[in-house]
């Protein structure tokens, strides 16, 4: 049985003022939820504080990015053993806007993938189509090859400690939700893909979160479908209500 995933992707937004107050109002908030997981991935500036605050709490906390190499001379990157020095489980890899506006590839995000779970990290790694190959049909060969891109070299225990995040671009903060149908089938060729390719007792346990536009209003019909184990939240991951609203319905 597969325990959804909620977790905020504040990506760059706040001060530390409003990170640290959105981080205690969820912690209180949420102090009585048990029946999913949670997590909250601020800027990497603020990971360490917001881990403090969270510390001991039911709620996780990721990076929105890390960088693959061990410590050394890579001016301005956060290297994934750091991330975890300060208290943090999870790091977001491999989100479109990485994708598409800094141009990372699939082979980067793997070296990333690779690097986060030797750290021991649980690494998000996001897939998705643009609008234009959806409408062109393409939308299962370009999450198929992001998936064996980003995750080639991956042994079958750590895919286990892996998450997936489909997301699909032409969601992605314009408030335009897939439906639980269109949602479900892309899910349904991840999972056939990690069957595929690992092996049934390992697609069973992989969780497969849905990110864009999701929303207290629609996040229950998307999450209950059989192959969508959780969500990756932008915009309504900043307020404490509008993420309590998601979790409550879907708990
Ligand atoms: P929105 O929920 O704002 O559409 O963002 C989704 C997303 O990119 C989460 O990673």
């Amino acid at each position: 049985m597969r325990r959804l995933l909620i977790a905020g992707n504040w990506k760059m937004n706040m001060k530390l003022d409003s990170a640290k107050a959105l981080a205690q109002g969820l912690k209180d908030a949420a102090a009585d939820v048990s029946e999913v997981d949670i997590a909250v991935c601020p800027p990497s500036v603020y990971v360490q504080p917001i881990c403090e605050i969270l510390k001991g709490s039911n709620i996780g906390v990721g990076a929105q990015n890390a960088y693959f190499e061990k410590a050394g001379a890579y001016t301005g990157e956060i290297e994934m053993a750091m991330l975890t020095d300060v208290g943090c489980q999870y790091v977001i890899l491999g989100h479109s806007e990485r994708r598409h506006i800094l141009g990372e590839s699939s082979e980067f995000i793997n070296l990333k993938v690779r690097a986060a779970l030797a750290a021991g990290l649980c690494p998000i790694v996001c897939i998705g189509e643009l609008l234009k190959e959806r409408e062109a049909g393409v939308t299962s060969d370009v999450n198929r090859r992001q998936l064996d891109g980003s995750f080639s070299g991956v042994s079958a225990d750590e895919m286990k400690k892996c998450v997936i995040a489909y997301e699909p671009v032409w969601a992605i903060g314009t408030g335009k939700v897939a439906t639980p149908e269109q949602a479900q089938e892309v899910h349904a060729d991840v999972r056939a893909w990690l069957t595929d390719r690992y092996g049934a007792d390992v697609a069973d346990v992989v969780r497969i979160q849905y990110g864009g536009s999701v929303k207290g209003g629609n996040a229950k019909e998307i999450l209950s479908k059989p192959d969508v184990d959780g969500a990756l939240v932008g915009g309504a991951s900043l307020k404490v209500d509008a993420f309590m609203e998601i979790i409550n319905n879907v708990r």
